[in-house]
């Protein structure tokens, strides 16, 4: 009893804070403000105030997140997006579902909005914004069969990936939880060594106007590795948003952190439901295996339990709880950055391109919450 006293104490004192500077802002805005009613001291309020600098180091990291995402989506949208002629690679995706195509061009634009939202917002407030145009050097796939995609430079490659899928199993487990620093199996373990494509590298791997199945196992083998790794990059960014929201200061930064992140959840909850369905097969040194609950799974594999198992959080004290993992904040930016490129994400990119990265993710771990 005697611990939650402080507790208790901490929060009179906050309430009885609020209490006061409302009464002195009540005082000093005037009548006519106040009858514009509680709006006047809420969201609009906190719109004119300027951020602090640790809430704009956190925005401009997840500026740059966005920019690399929208990078490495606009290549699957190209590709194998709704807008894209038909071909061997899309109709391997379409073996995870019939509407991957249109899930991966919305997924597009969702990108490519946070990034153009998160960068006004940072111009709005008088704060440094991100560019990456100078690091858009990399070689993407040498396509010609669908005009402008070959010779396109590009931030990101997708033709060397090395996908962890230990999200999968994590996701699964109810006794474990990264944050009391628990380590999961792969579900797809030799997607986690060596290097892969996730799109056709050339026409070979594309195999234009072909929609017959079951597609070139080396193709579906493609597909199938983004299939996986769709969800890898947005169980991080699901992460990455629930972490790094306990260091912002403004209740709108949180608001547009919680509201971004929220839709990462939504496109890894589609990401995770879909890779369930990837084609079994065995391409070279690479293996799919089955993953479906047509056949007796452990737990820790079946593909139908995509709900979040309830796990240990916070304190082995506490019940069980369903919750995103991990959330810890430390380092997080940093922890995002080193995943992504353990990933291959940046394989061919500058020294210049990651000290930038290190730069803005040591300035986002740096932030402090500040009330
Ligand atoms: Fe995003």
């Amino acid at each position: 009893m005697k611990q939650s006293e402080p507790v208790i104490r901490k929060h009179a004192n906050r309430r009885s804070f609020l209490k006061n500077s409302l009464a002195a802002s009540a005082a000093t805005v005037g009548v006519g403000m106040l009858s514009k009613g509680l709006s006047a001291l809420g969201a609009d309020h906190d719109h004119d105030r300027e951020i602090t600098e640790g809430d704009a180091a956190i925005l401009r990291f997840l500026a740059a997140a966005e920019i690399l995402e929208t990078d490495l989506w606009q290549q699957y949208n190209e590709l194998g997006g709704v807008d894209a002629p038909v071909s061997g690679y899309q109709t391997g995706l379409t073996q995870l579902d019939g509407d991957m195509p249109q899930y991966i061009a919305d997924n597009t634009d969702d990108e490519l909005s946070h990034e153009l939202f998160i960068n006004a917002y940072l111009k709005s407030k008088g704060a440094k914004t991100v560019d990456l145009e100078k690091f858009r050097t990399l070689e993407g796939s040498e396509v010609t069969d669908i005009p402008g995609i070959d010779g396109k430079k590009r931030l990101t490659n997708l033709m060397e990936l090395t996908v962890n899928t230990s999200w999968w199993t994590r996701y699964r487990s109810t006794t474990q939880n990264p944050d009391f620093g628990d380590t999961f199996p792969n579900a797809i373990p030799t997607l986690a060594v060596g290097m892969f494509t996730a799109i056709p590298r050339n026409n070979a791997e594309l195999m234009i106007g072909s929609t017959i199945t079951p597609v070139d196992n080396h193709v579906q083998a493609i597909a199938n590795t983004a299939g996986f790794h769709f969800a890898f990059i947005k169980q991080g960014g699901t992460s990455l948003y629930a972490s790094i929201a306990q260091r912002v200061s403004s209740v709108e930064v949180l608001r547009i952190v919680l509201s971004i992140g929220g839709t990462e959840i939504m496109h890894f909850q589609t990401w995770h439901d879909k890779a369930g369905n990837a084609k079994p097969l065995t391409d070279g040194a690479l293996v799919f295996p089955d993953l479906t609950n047509d056949i007796p799974q452990p737990e820790s594999l079946q593909s139908n339990l995509i709900m979040p198992e309830p796990t240990i959080f916070l304190s082995k004290k506490f019940p069980v709880c369903s919750i995103i993992r991990p959330t810890a904040t430390k380092g997080v930016a940093m922890g995002a950055v080193k995943a992504l490129t353990a990933d291959g994400l940046f394989r061919g990119q500058t020294p210049e391109f990651f000290e930038f990265l290190r730069d803005l993710a040591e300035e986002a771990d740096e932030a402090r919450r500040e009330v």
